[in-house]
C-alpha cells in the first residue's frame, strides 16, 4: 500500500478549483492507499488571520472533507497544529535549504510582489510543506498544478538530506489530474480560481446557493466567436467551462462538445449550471448534517493521535540520523 498525504488551508471559500484539482483525488485514492488528509492551519497563518474566523474555517474544512466523501474509517483526517512534528521537522529542513531556491518560488514572488519586506513565513512556506509531506513517509501527494514547484523543492530537500545523512526520507511524487488540475477564474480565465479574489463571481464555492451558482456561471467570461470548442490558448473562458463540465459530469470533453455542437453559449451554460448544482447538492447536505456535531471533533482528535504516532517515529529517526 502506498502512503498518500495532502492538505488544504482553512482560509474559507473552498471552491471548485480546490475540489476538482485536489479534493476529488483525495476521495478516489482512499480505497487503494493509506491516506492522510490534513487541515493545514499553520500554513494559513503566513498571512494575518482573525482567530475566531480561523477556528470556524478549520472545522469548515474538516466538515467539507467528510462531506465530499472522505471516510474517516479509511483515511486519517486531522489538524496540522495538533501534531507538533510538523513545526519541529520544518526547522530541521530549514537548516537544509537555501534562500536561493526559495527565492525562485513563483508563489512567493506573486504574494510578495511590490513589497520591500515580506513575512518570513511566506518565504519559508515551501519548507513547512516539505515537512508535512516527509513527516509521513509519503509516496504520493495529490495536488493542483500550482503546487508543482513546491513538490519539486520538497523532493530536492529530501534527496539532499538523504545524501548528506543516512537514508532518512521517502522521496514523494506529486499527483496531478489531466482535467481539473488548474481551474481558472470565471471572470478572468487568465488567472486561477482563488479563495481570495474580491469578485465572488470569479469562483464557485462548494457551499454556494443554487442562485449564486447560476449567476456566476451565466456571467462567466467567454468570447465572441460563438463556438463551443476546447482550445485553452485561444478560447480560455469556454475551455475552462468545458473542463469544469467534464470533471463534474465524468463525460469526456469530446462528448460534451459533440453534444453541444451548433448550440449557443447560453444553452451550454444553462446545462453547466444544472450539472454544478447537482454535484454540489449532496456536499451541502452532508455539510449541514456533520458541521455542528461532536462526532466531527472526535474524528479530528482520533486523526491527530494516529498522525502523531507516525510523526513521532519519523522525528525520532531524523534526530538519530542528525545526531540530535
Ligand atoms: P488556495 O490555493 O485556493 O488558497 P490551498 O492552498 O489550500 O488553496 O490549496 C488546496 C489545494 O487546491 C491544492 O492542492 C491546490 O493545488 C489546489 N488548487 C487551488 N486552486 C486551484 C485551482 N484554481 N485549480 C486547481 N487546483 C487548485
Ligand atoms: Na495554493
Amino acid at each position: 500500500m502506498k502512503r498518500v498525504f495532502s492538505g488544504v488551508q482553512p482560509t474559507g471559500n473552498i471552491h471548485l478549483g480546490n475540489y476538482l484539482g485536489a479534493l476529488k483525488q483525495f476521495v478516489e485514492l482512499q480505497d487503494e492507499n493509506e491516506c492522510i488528509y490534513c487541515i493545514v492551519d499553520l500554513h494559513s497563518i503566513t498571512v494575518p488571520q482573525d482567530p475566531k474566523e480561523l477556528r470556524k474555517n478549520i472545522l469548515d474544512v474538516a466538515a467539507l472533507y467528510l462531506s465530499i466523501g472522505i471516510d474517516p474509517k479509511k483515511s486519517t483526517v486531522f489538524v496540522q497544529s495538533d501534531v507538533s512534528g510538523h513545526s519541529e521537522l520544518s526547522w530541521i529542513l530549514t537548516c537544509n535549504s537555501y534562500t536561493g531556491e526559495l527565492s525562485r518560488m513563483t508563489q512567493f514572488k506573486d504574494k510578495s510582489k511590490g513589497r520591500e519586506s515580506a513575512p518570513t513565513g511566506l518565504f519559508t512556506y515551501p519548507i513547512l510543506m516539505a515537512a508535512d509531506i516527509l513527516l509521513y513517509d509519503t509516496d504520493i501527494v495529490p495536488v493542483g498544478n500550482d503546487q508543482k514547484q513546491h513538490i519539486e523543492i520538497c523532493r530536492d530537500i529530501a534527496i539532499r538530506v538523504n545524501n548528506k545523512y543516512k537514508d532518512t526520507f521517502v522521496i514523494p511524487d506529486g499527483r496531478f489530474l489531466k482535467t481539473g488540475a488548474r481551474i481558472m477564474a470565471l471572470d478572468d480565465p487568465s488567472s486561477k480560481m482563488s479563495k481570495s479574489a474580491e469578485n465572488i463571481h470569479s469562483r464557485i464555492s462548494l457551499l454556494d446557493e443554487d442562485n449564486k451558482i447560476k449567476k456566476s456561471i451565466m456571467r462567466a467570461t467567454t468570447d465572441s466567436d460563438g463556438e463551443i470548442r476546447f482550445d485553452p490558448e485561444n478560447k480560455p473562458g469556454v475551455s475552462n467551462l468545458l473542463s469544469i463540465y467534464s470533471a463534474l459530469s465524468g463525460k469526456s470533453i469530446e462528448n460534451i462538445t459533440a453534444d453541444f455542437a451548433g448550440c449557443g453559449y447560453g444553452d451550454f451554460k444553462k446545462e453547466l449550471v444544472e450539472v454544478t448544482k447537482e454535484a454540489l447538492l449532496p456536499i451541502k447536505k452532508n455539510f449541514n448534517d456533520i458541521r455542528e456535531t461532536e462526532e466531527l471533533k472526535n474524528i479530528l482528535r482520533a486523526g491527530a493521535e494516529k498522525a502523531n504516532t507516525i510523526a513521532e517515529k519519523t522525528i525520532k529517526r531524523v534526530k538519530n540520523n542528525f545526531g540530535l
